[in-house]
Parts: structure tokens; C-alpha cells; sequence
């Protein structure tokens, strides 16, 4: 009985063909990495007195992927650490080493994209990234806050996007934190097409269904928060067992007992999830226990059985712990699991109608 699944492998595999040509580099720059690695090193929060001793440590240690933004206000620390690495490492080169940054909301404009960018490389110290991506699907107007900026759409911030590659200044284009429809209307559209979307997705947000379409599209899944509820910023906010007790995922009594069936942390077994659905993981840390610890994850010391996928399939709380769509005025995710909540009545009652 294969009808269904053959129907949905072959119309993966054409949408495949169909997608996958269009996903195209800059081949003016080369890379000695066929693909983004696996597991990467998130930099959000990461202490400007801290994260430069982490990436040239994360570096030295096997980490060939670091994720960095304008936003997080530490790029250029960023960029010591991996100077650093670069210099006192004869065998590892530029090239050898996947970097991700992204473009901020009040930089959308060609004008402003091509300075954001410009100032990213500044900091990172290096002369192109590996990937560049719209950072939200949302523009604020310039120097203006968070106002927001009605003037510029999402395709013609795509095609700005495409001028960077053409300009010699990133390999690759990506998006992050699109809904599908965004996703889509980017897909329609595309001259060069997005290597990647980078998406908040954790055992506690799994968006199974969204992450296997992005496959059939060819588009990679960066998975960012890969430890849920565990960045200080969202901790216990959203988390509630059985409406009494708050839990963080990786003291999750269902992980622990997991982890310890497998002989790893919770840490890594949460990992070995996201990897075992062929996504990208990017966690963050400044720790060097950590650091190393995260990094086994990548030599696969964690498998699970389809059996034990399907029963971490049903702890899926679809809870997202990142959500700035209300402080912005802007529904974000609004076609995926818990989308933003706009107090329209709020909203449309100040004199609009
Ligand atoms: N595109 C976007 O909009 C977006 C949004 C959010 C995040 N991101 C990216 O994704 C990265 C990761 O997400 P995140 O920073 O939100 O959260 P995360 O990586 O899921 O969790 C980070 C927290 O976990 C701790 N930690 C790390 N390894 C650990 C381990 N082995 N055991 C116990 N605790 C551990 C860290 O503390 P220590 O430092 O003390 O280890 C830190 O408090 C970010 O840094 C950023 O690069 C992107
Ligand atoms: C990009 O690099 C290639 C190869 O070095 C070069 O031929 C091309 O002129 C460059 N494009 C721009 C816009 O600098
Ligand atoms: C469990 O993991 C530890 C640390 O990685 C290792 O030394 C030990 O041999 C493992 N035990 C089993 C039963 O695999």
C-alpha cells in the first residue's frame, strides 16, 4: 500500500528539480564547504567581553560555522575571535569556514542594505559571508525606530538581496523568520533563490510539516533556539506544566530520561534531534564546557528511531518564545504554529474606521 507515499516522494523530487536549479552561489567565490555545516555557533547575547575567546575557541575546537547579525551589537568581537583563530591556525583559511549574518529591519532600503552590509563585513573582518538573510520580514522606515516602513516590500528587498550576491559581497541568500506565504511569495519571484531560512524550532516548536516543505523546495532549515525556552530571555515565560509547575526543556523530565537512554546530555540529545530531522542547529554558548559539548552533537553520537521520533512528535507544544510581532504591530507567522496576536479591537477602535 505505497500509493501515497511514492505520490508525495515524487512530487518532492519534482519540486526539487524544479527548485534546486535556481538556488544559485556566487560563483565568484569559492568555498572548500559543499554545504553549510551542520552544527553552527549562535552569537546572540553572547557577551561582548566573551564571545571573541569563544569563536576563536569554538574555531580551534572543530566549529566551522558561526551565525552572527549587525543587531546583536558584537559582530566586531565576532570578528577578533575568528581573526584570531585565522592567525594562529596555519591550516585553517577563510574558506574553510561557513558565516552567516543578517540584514537588520531598518536597513532594507538598497541604500542602507548596502551599508548594513558593508559594516558587517567591517566587523567580521572578512571580505564576503557564506550567507546573508533578511533578518525579519519586516522594514522599518530609516532612522526612525521602529516605524514602520510601508514603502518597500518584501521581493524588492529580495532583489537587493540578489544585487549583493552580483556584487561579490555574499555567496548565498537566505530569509528568517518568514510565514509561508512570505516564503512563498520570495519562491515566486526569485532570480536567485534562498539558500536557507533560519527559523526558531525546538522540540517545544517542532513545525514538522514546514520543515519537510522547506526540503521538498531545496532550502536548507537553520533551526535557531535549538534549546527552547533555554536563552535567559525567554526562560519560564512561556512554559507551563500542566498549568502549575515551569519547566525548561533540557531539565524536561521526558528529555532527561532520553538523554540518559542514549549516554548523552540532554544538551546533546536535543541536538541529535534537530539534526536527525536534517536540520541546521545553531546554538549559542560562551562556555568552553559547553562549547565542546554542543560540538560532539555533530559527530551524530545521538540517533533516534522512527519509533522515538514519533513519540517526541507528540511532546510538540508549539510554543514559540520569539515573538516581537506585537511590540512591532505586525503579525508575523500568521499561516504557522502560534502566530502573533494583534489586539485588533485595540488596533481598529483608535479612530482608524
Ligand atoms: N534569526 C533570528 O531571528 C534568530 C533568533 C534567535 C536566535 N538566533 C540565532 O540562534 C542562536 C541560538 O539561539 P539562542 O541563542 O536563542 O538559544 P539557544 O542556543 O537555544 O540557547 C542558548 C542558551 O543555552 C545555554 N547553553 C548552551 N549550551 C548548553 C549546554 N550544553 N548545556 C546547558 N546550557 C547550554 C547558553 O548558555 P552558555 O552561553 O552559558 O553556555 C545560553 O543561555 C542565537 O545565538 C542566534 O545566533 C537567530
Ligand atoms: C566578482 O568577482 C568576479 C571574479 O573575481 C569578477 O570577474 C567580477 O567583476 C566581480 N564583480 C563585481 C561586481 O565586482
Ligand atoms: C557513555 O558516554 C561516556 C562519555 O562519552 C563514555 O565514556 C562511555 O563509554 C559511554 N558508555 C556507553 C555504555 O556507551
Amino acid at each position: 500500500m505505497a500509493p501515497i507515499w511514492s505520490l508525495l516522494a515524487v512530487t518532492a523530487l519534482i519540486l526539487q528539480a524544479i527548485a534546486a536549479p535556481y538556488v544559485t552561489g556566487n560563483s565568484a567565490l569559492t568555498s572548500n564547504l559543499k554545504d553549510i555545516p551542520s552544527v553552527g555557533l549562535g552569537t546572540w547575547l553572547s557577551d561582548r567581553d566573551k564571545v571573541a575567546d569563544a569563536v576563536e575557541y569554538a574555531l580551534k575546537a572543530g566549529y566551522r560555522h558561526i551565525d552572527a547579525a549587525w543587531i546583536y551589537k558584537n559582530e566586531d568581537k565576532t570578528g577578533q575571535g575568528l581573526s584570531a583563530a585565522l592567525k594562529s591556525t596555519k591550516s585553517l583559511s577563510r574558506k574553510d569556514i561557513w558565516i552567516t549574518s543578517k540584514l537588520w529591519n531598518a536597513h532594507h532600503r538598497p541604500k542602507e542594505a548596502t551599508a548594513a552590509i558593508q559594516e558587517t563585513l567591517t566587523n567580521l573582518a572578512v571580505d564576503y559571508l557564506d550567507l546573508y538573510l533578511i533578518h525579519w520580514p519586516v522594514a522599518f522606515v530609516p532612522h526612525k525606530g521602529d516605524e514602520l516602513d510601508k514603502s518597500v516590500s518584501l521581493i524588492d528587498t529580495w532583489r537587493t538581496m540578489e544585487n549583493l550576491v552580483r556584487a561579490n559581497l555574499t555567496r548565498y541568500i537566505g530569509i528568517s523568520n518568514f510565514a509561508r506565504h512570505e516564503v512563498e511569495e520570495i519562491l515566486e519571484e526569485c532570480v536567485i533563490c534562498p539558500y536557507a531560512h533560519e527559523f526558531e524550532t525546538h522540540p517545544y516548536l517542532q513545525q514538522g510539516e514546514f520543515v519537510e516543505w522547506h526540503k521538498g523546495m531545496g532550502m536548507k532549515v537553520i533551526a535557531y533556539s535549538p534549546f527552547g525556552d533555554t536563552n535567559p530571555t525567554y526562560r519560564g515565560s512561556h512554559i507551563e506544566d500542566d498549568g502549575k509547575k515551569k519547566q525548561t526543556l533540557l531539565k524536561d523530565p521526558f528529555w532527561v530520561e532520553l538523554a540518559e537512554k542514549k549516554n548523552s546530555t540532554v544538551a546533546q540529545a536535543v541536538l541529535g534531534w534537530g539534526l536527525e530531522r536534517k536540520t541546521v542547529v545553531i546554538p549559542k554558548s560562551t562556555s568552553k564546557e559547553h562549547l565542546a559539548e554542543n560540538l560532539k552533537a555533530a559527530d551524530r553520537i545521538v540517533e533516534f528511531t522512527f519509533e522515538e521520533m514519533e513519540e517526541i512528535g507528540k511532546r510538540d507544544k508549539k510554543t514559540r518564545m520569539n515573538n516581537p510581532g506585537r511590540a512591532w504591530g505586525v503579525d508575523l507567522f500568521s499561516d504557522l504554529d502560534d502566530p502573533t496576536k494583534l489586539e485588533h479591537d485595540e488596533v481598529f477602535g483608535d479612530g482608524d474606521l
